[in-house]
C-alpha cells in the first residue's frame, strides 16, 4: 500500500484476475479518514481477495491503493492465532507500540485481561475473534481492514462482538473498511455501505447510514429532553 493520500483511504482495482477468471473489474471507492465503509457482497464475489489487494498482501493487480501514512490492521476471516504462541506473544509478533503493556491494555479493552498467557486453541471461537480484534488494534492503525470477522458466532455473541468494536472505535478512532455478507450487520456498523455484484465484482450501489457521530448526539438528546 502506497502513502501519500492524507485524506484517508482511496481505492482503484481495475482488473484483478486468477488465471484466465476475471474476479473484479473498474471497482473504486475512497474512504474519509475516521469513516467506517462497510462491503457487502455475496459469497465467493471477491471480498477477501479486495481486502487482501487493500492489504498489500496481494499485489498482482491492475490499480491503486493510497492509505494515510501509519499502520494498517487486519483481522481475517479466520482468526489466523498461531497455536504454539500464548495470546500475548501472539499481539507481540505484531509488534505493538507500547510493547507488552500495551497488549494488557488492549487484551482489557476487548474483554480478555488476564488472559495473556493462555493458548489460542483453549480460547473459544468467540475468545479468539477477540484476540484478532486486539491484534489489529495493537498497531495503532491508521486504517483497520476487517474481513467477516463476527462470521460463525451465534447472533447474541456477534452482536456483543459489534458492541465491542464500536467502543474501541470511540477510543480508537481510524478508518474502517469491513466485508461482510450480512446486511443488518453492515447497517448497525457503517457510515456507508458498498453493495458488490459479483462476476466480476464492482460496486453496484451505495447507501449511506446515518452516521456513529450524529446518531450518538441524538440518543444524548433523548436523554436529556427523556
Ligand atoms: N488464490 C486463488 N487462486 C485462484 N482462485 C482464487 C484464489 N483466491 C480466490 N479465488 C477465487 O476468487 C473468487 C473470490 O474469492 P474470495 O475468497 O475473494 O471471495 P469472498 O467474497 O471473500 O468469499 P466468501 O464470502 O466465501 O469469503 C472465488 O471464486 C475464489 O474461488
Ligand atoms: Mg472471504
Amino acid at each position: 500500500m502506497s502513502s501519500g493520500a492524507e485524506d484517508g483511504l482511496a481505492v482503484t482495482v481495475r482488473d484483478k484476475r486468477f488465471g484466465a477468471r476475471q474476479v473484479i473489474a473498474d471497482l473504486t471507492f475512497r474512504a474519509a479518514p475516521g469513516e467506517f465503509v462497510a462491503l457487502v457482497g455475496p459469497s465467493g464475489c471477491g471480498k477477501s481477495t479486495l481486502l487482501n489487494i487493500l492489504a498489500g498482501l496481494d499485489p498482482a493487480f491492475e490499480g491503486s491503493v493510497q492509505a494515510p501514512p501509519g499502520r494498517l490492521g487486519m483481522v481475517f476471516q479466520a482468526p489466523r492465532l498461531l497455536p504454539w504462541r500464548s495470546v500475548a506473544d501472539n499481539l507481540l509478533l505484531v509488534d505493538p507500540p507500547g510493547g507488552a503493556a500495551a497488549v494488557e491494555d488492549i487484551l482489557a479493552a476487548v474483554g480478555l485481561a488476564g488472559r495473556g498467557a493462555s493458548w489460542p486453541n483453549h480460547l473459544s471461537l468467540g475468545m479468539q475473534r477477540r484476540v484478532a480484534v486486539a491484534r489489529a488494534f495493537a498497531v495503532n492503525p491508521a486504517v483497520l481492514l476487517m474481513d467477516e470477522p463476527f462470521v460463525s458466532l451465534d447472533a447474541d455473541l456477534a452482536g456483543s462482538l459489534r458492541d465491542l468494536l464500536r467502543a474501541l472505535l470511540a477510543q480508537r478512532p481510524t478508518t474502517v473498511v469491513f466485508v461482510t455478507h450480512d446486511v443488518a450487520e453492515a447497517r448497525d456498523l457503517a457510515d456507508r455501505i458498498l453493495y458488490l455484484a459479483p462476476s466480476p465484482t464492482r460496486v453496484e450501489r451505495e447507501e449511506v447510514i446515518m452516521n456513529r457521530s450524529i446518531k450518538e448526539k441524538q440518543a444524548a438528546a433523548r436523554t436529556r429532553s427523556g
